[in-house]
């Protein structure tokens, strides 16, 4: 029988519920409620509220639900069915205050259908078909009883040795925050309260993408104004678009860990940014202070974070060991404890929990028979998501499309992968079922014997890797390598080249490369890799390369012996199919780096937005003591914002409406687009606004708004942009948020790179 506590009027189905005892107390009435409620519980219940336990973590089950009977367990994350998670529910229902249980898990880029991973999401410059991709995922992960996704992750990434680079939305800030306030209000929907909505936890708060050297949970050490003007933005708008938690980072931010950070939780957190919701730690943080060197022991590590605003401690022990002791002897005041409990009894609220503790875990007897099954899967939403997460980079002599009747030779480790193709965090994705490059490729070209498949390499056959890679995550290996000699393959694969019209070559990372605890020192593709592209390219046939990877790889010398390049990151269940309608031209691509690809390791940090300086190289004149390196150019391989159509584009100079700008007004620029082209195709229009002069140097450029959109050939149409003050804001040494009057230039293109421009005042 389902259990439901309606409101708080004592009917029997609601007899279970404890608040439903006290009628007094409505439920509609959220502080007066929790309020209630707290001054029931005693030390121990509310501390248990505070702990967050992982399935996957030592615990046995049996005593997970004990625990939790007790009232010593306030959540729990990793477990994704309904009757994994109603025994334990059933088990919060028994404990005194029967205070209901959230379940959480990683729901990054998709739940059971997997979609394109973040990073190639953000390729899309779609904000609805991102909005799609988080509406499915919530849809899945609510039917699967979850009820909390620990994303979107909007680390602002400039250092792609960074293994989780794939995890975010690239390196720019106004993206990235449009794309935080998508996924929050995809997740969340008009209320997390809702069935097929989740709450959205943003992460990782703050500023993890900044880790030094790329190296995965580095320190971060950083400007103010840099961390106000590029670094927090994502954050803050996940939490204006109403995230309802948020998760701290793993990372120190000039010498203080976040998760003992005062000023970062309560100063700018609560105080600046108003936020109202529920701070969970990172995995194991608390214990971490003491690794940090700012705890000398665990009882310290607890009083910092509590004292910083980390109301729920991920998988330690930490809070459920010392709160007691520190609440009772007085060193951690009752209203610091008080506070996190209110914030997860909030949040649980907020979740629809207390009107309906089984809202997502539903009836035992509607239970899906097969939690895998494909009537579970959205493919058609996982297709149309993938097609567009996709960036041409290159296509010499429109090699691309391909012709659906030419004998097409498929090389490449990573043509056949399943699990690749789903990136990480895909965990409750099923390898099985996404769709490899050559499945695709062979459904779309209907008669088999046109593609011949060859692996021809190995990801890499640097056995340490392999053995991290599989170490990481012992469940499910994630490399298996072909046993074969590599000359053996390598003659196999030129064998099939040599007899087909065109090859394609699936190239890139194996998943586990761009991953946490992933970090690179190089950017290359591995040795393998670049061996066999190179004795494709010997053949003589054209060559395109279809890139599989989570960060940008440095691969100019592959690039040039390549007629085409399709970056199409990890795209998911669909990415097999996905890519074939890009290759065949089913799908015109459309997507736009998000992330600039450097040339080499050497030139990181190399994002499109730096500050100006007093030499700056001029291409062109390459003289003596201007920025640069002498043994390679100051350009990037791709530029941020890049990204070729199979047809062609032209766009008019910038017009404003206006040469001045009044504060409080606004003006417009417009240029017109048209498709010169053959075939109807999408691009994205750019806007970059430069500030020329002001109280502290500004960057070169940076992105203010975009349109996509879709023109048949021939069509033009005028695109509009407006802008105003707020646009040309800035957070300047004393970190107030103004513009200042002068001039500025507008750059409008289709790229960050190949713009044109023209300049108004504000006055
Ligand atoms: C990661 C988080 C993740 C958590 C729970 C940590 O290792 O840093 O991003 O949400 O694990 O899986």
């Amino acid at each position: 029988m389902r259990k439901m506590c309606l409101l708080g009027i004592a009917i029997s189905l609601a007899s279970s519920c404890a608040w439903a005892q006290t009628p007094s107390v409505a439920l509609e009435h959220k502080a007066a409620f929790i309020t209630d409620l707290m001054n029931r519980m005693t030390l121990d219940e509310k501390v248990g509220q505070l702990r967050l336990i992982s399935i996957a973590s030592d615990m046995p089950r049996e005593l997970i639900r004990t625990e939790i009977a007790a009232g010593r367990i306030g959540g729990t994350f990793n477990s994704v069915t309904r009757p994994e998670n109603r025994p334990m529910q059933d088990a919060a229902m028994r404990s005194r205050l029967k205070i209901p249980m959230f379940f959480a898990y990683d729901v990054i880029h998709g739940h059971r259908t997997i979609f394109p991973i973040s990073l190639a999401l953000a390729s899309s410059w779609d904000m609805e078909a991102i909005a799609l991709s988080g509406r499915v995922s919530a849809k899945e992960a609510s039917a699967d009883s979850l009820d909390l996704t620990f994303a979107p992750m909007v680390d602002i990434a400039r250092d792609p040795r960074w293994g989780r680079t794939s995890e975010g939305f690239g390196e720019d800030t106004y993206l990235v925050s449009r794309i935080a306030k998508v996924m929050v209000q995809a997740y969340q929907g008009v209320s997390p309260a809702l069935p097929g909505n989740i709450m959205a936890s943003v992460k990782h708060f703050a500023l993890y993408g900044a880790v030094e050297g790329g190296r995965d949970y580095n320190i971060v050490d950083m400007s103010p104004t840099r961390m106000f003007q590029d670094y927090l933005p994502p954050y803050h708008a996940a939490i204006d678009a109403g995230a309802g938690s948020v998760m701290v980072a793993l990372n120190s931010i000039n010498g203080v860990p976040a998760t003992s950070n005062t000023w970062l939780m309560q100063d700018l957190l609560r105080k600046q940014w108003g936020f109202k919701g529920v701070a969970v730690s990172d995995h194991g943080a608390i214990l971490e202070l003491i690794k940090h060197g700012v705890a000398k022991d665990e009882r310290e590590a607890a009083t910092l974070a509590i004292k910083a605003g980390v109301d729920m401690s991920m998988n330690d022990l930490v809070y459920g060991k010392e709160l007691p002791g520190l609440i009772r002897s007085g060193k951690v005041p009752q209203s610091d404890l008080d506070n996190a409990v209110r914030e997860v009894l909030g949040a649980k609220y907020d979740m629809g929990l207390f009107k309906d503790p089984y809202l997502r875990i539903g009836n035992a007897e509607d239970d899906p028979a097969d939690i895998n099954a494909e009537s579970r899967l959205h493919r058609a939403e996982a297709r149309e998501v993938a097609r567009k997460s996709q960036v041409l980079l290159k296509n010499e002599s429109r090699t691309l499309p391909l012709n659906k009747r030419a004998n097409i030779a498929l090389i490449g480790p990573l043509a056949d992968s399943k699990i690749d193709m789903l990136g990480s965090w895909s965990g409750a994705g099923v390898p099985a079922q996404s769709v490899t490059v050559l499945e695709g490729l062979r459904a779309a070209v209907g008669k088999p014997g046109t593609l011949t498949y060859a692996r021809g390499a190995n990801v890499t056959d640097d056995q340490a890797v392999v053995d991290y890679l599989n170490y990481s995550n012992p469940n499910m290996l994630d490399l298996t390598n072909d046993p074969r000699p590599a000359q053996a393959m390598l003659d196999e694969a030129v064998k099939v080249a040599q007899q087909a019209d065109v090859i394609v070559a699936v190239v890139g990372e194996a998943r586990g490369m761009s991953h946490e605890a992933a970090s690179r020192t190089d950017l290359d593709l591995p040795a393998t890799q670049r061996a066999l592209i190179s004795a494709l390219k010997a053949t003589g046939k054209p060559l395109v390369l279809v890139l599989m990877n989570g960060r940008p790889l440095s691969i100019g010398d592959q690039v040039q012996q390549a007629d085409a390049v399709l970056e199409t990151w990890y795209s998911g269940t669909e990415g097999g199919n996905a890519i074939a309608d890009v290759l065949f031209g089913d799908y015109n691509p459309s997507g736009k780096l998000p992330i600039t690809f450097p040339r080499s390791v050497g030139q990181i940090p190399s994002y499109y937005s730096h500050l100006r300086i007093g030499r700056p190289f001029t291409p062109g004149k390459p003289g003596n003591y201007t920025s640069q390196y002498f043994d390679a150019p100051n350009t990037p391989l791709y530029p941020f914002g890049y990204g070729l159509s199979y047809t062609d584009f032209s766009v008019s100079a910038p017009q404003l409406s206006a040469n001045t700008l009044k504060p409080g007004s606004a003006l417009t620029a417009s240029v017109t687009v048209k498709n010169t082209g053959q075939r109807a195709g999408e691009t994205v229009v750019q806007l970059y606004i430069q500030d020329v002069s002001a109280s502290m140097s500004r960057p070169v450029k940076e992105l203010k708004n975009f349109q996509k959109l879709m023109l048949q050939p021939g069509e033009e149409k005028v695109v509009q942009f407006s802008i105003d003050e707020d646009a040309l804001k800035f957070y300047n040494t004393q970190l107030q948020y103004a513009a200042e009057p002068g001039e500025f230039n507008v750059q409008i293109g289709l790229d960050s790179q190949n713009v044109q421009q023209t300049s108004f005042q504000l006055l």
